[in-house]
């Protein structure tokens, strides 16, 4: 029998980046794929909630932050690490560009009884002035910018955010190194809590460093929803570089929250870079 399949890719105007609420990844689409039923990574088999809980306290404790520690965490997405950061007395800003998220993480905030403050903008265009003790970039969330220019100007803005001593951290889960010898997944199934299942197809670009890949949602109508996207990746010796060319002066790189040291074998990558 064939399967009937409605593809729905979405066409973008030529000035729409991928990064860009109307653009169809992040926002409704995002926040249905990361929720999926057996978790996020094979090796630790946790769902949203625990995974969330587990990088928060990693958070807190490289960070060395206590109660009442002001934060920046952008982009912040739907809020889960900004209110789970507040709930351990963690002074929060969450900063983002899509108003879907920032709702979602509003009314989570809300029903939690959480203060933590919500700001809508453009990480490349952010003009904050030594205002916070760390500034956090969770979850592959640098790197989305056509040029490493950009990608540099938003180091360069989270650098100025920070106070003196402040400490910027950068967490990711692709690691080149790994991509290179193969331990990588470029092609992943998930089911998700929606009850739809996602694929995942990435492809690395050696030549432009970049991550080309697509989250594809079957819908269990037979309905599925294709959208791509595009990331720079950082190697670590390359990253530690940029963080020194951005005015960082000490930067340590582990391979986990519990601040085991780096390895090419690692799944995460942490930068924290001290100002
Ligand atoms: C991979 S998600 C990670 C979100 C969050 N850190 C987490 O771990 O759940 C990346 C987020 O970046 C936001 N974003 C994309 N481009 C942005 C930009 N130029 N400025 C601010 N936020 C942006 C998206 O809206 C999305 O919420």
């Amino acid at each position: 029998m064939i399967e009937k399949t409605l593809v729905h890719e979405i066409k973008p105007q030529q000035d729409v980046k991928w990064w860009m609420p109307e653009y169809g990844f992040f926002g409704t689409f995002y926040m249905e794929g990361d929720n999926s039923v057996e978790g996020y990574l094979d090796c630790r088999k946790q769902n949203l909630a625990e995974r969330t809980d587990m990088e928060a306290k990693g958070v807190i404790s490289l960070l060395n932050l206590s109660p009442g520690s002001k934060l920046l965490d952008c982009p912040c997405g739907y809020g889960r690490h900004s209110n789970c950061l507040s709930e351990h007395g963690i002074d929060v800003v969450g900063y983002d560009i899509n108003s879907v998220h920032l709702e979602q993480a509003i009314k989570n905030a809300k029903a939690k009884g959480l203060k933590t403050k919500f700001r809508q903008g453009n990480m490349l265009e952010i003009d904050l002035s030594a205002e916070f003790d760390a500034v956090i970039n969770m979850f592959y969330s640098f790197g989305f910018f056509d040029t490493d220019e950009e990608n540099f100007k938003v180091l360069v803005n989270f650098y100025n955010a920070l106070k003196e001593g402040g400490k910027f951290l950068m967490h990711t889960d692709v690691n080149i190194p790994r991509i290179k010898s193969g331990n990588y997944k470029f092609d992943e199934h998930r089911e998700l809590i929606s009850g739809n299942r996602l694929r995942i197809v990435d492809e690395y670009d050696e030549a432009t460093k970049r991550i080309n890949g697509r989250w594809i949602i079957k819908e269990v109508s037979g309905i599925t929803r294709d959208v791509d996207y595009s990331v720079r990746v950082y190697e670590k010796a390359e990253f530690v570089d940029m963080c020194r060319q951005a005015g960082f002066g000490d930067v340590k790189v582990y391979a986990d929250w519990d601040g085991s040291d780096y390895s090419g074998d690692a799944e995460d990558m942490i930068v924290i870079a001290c100002k």
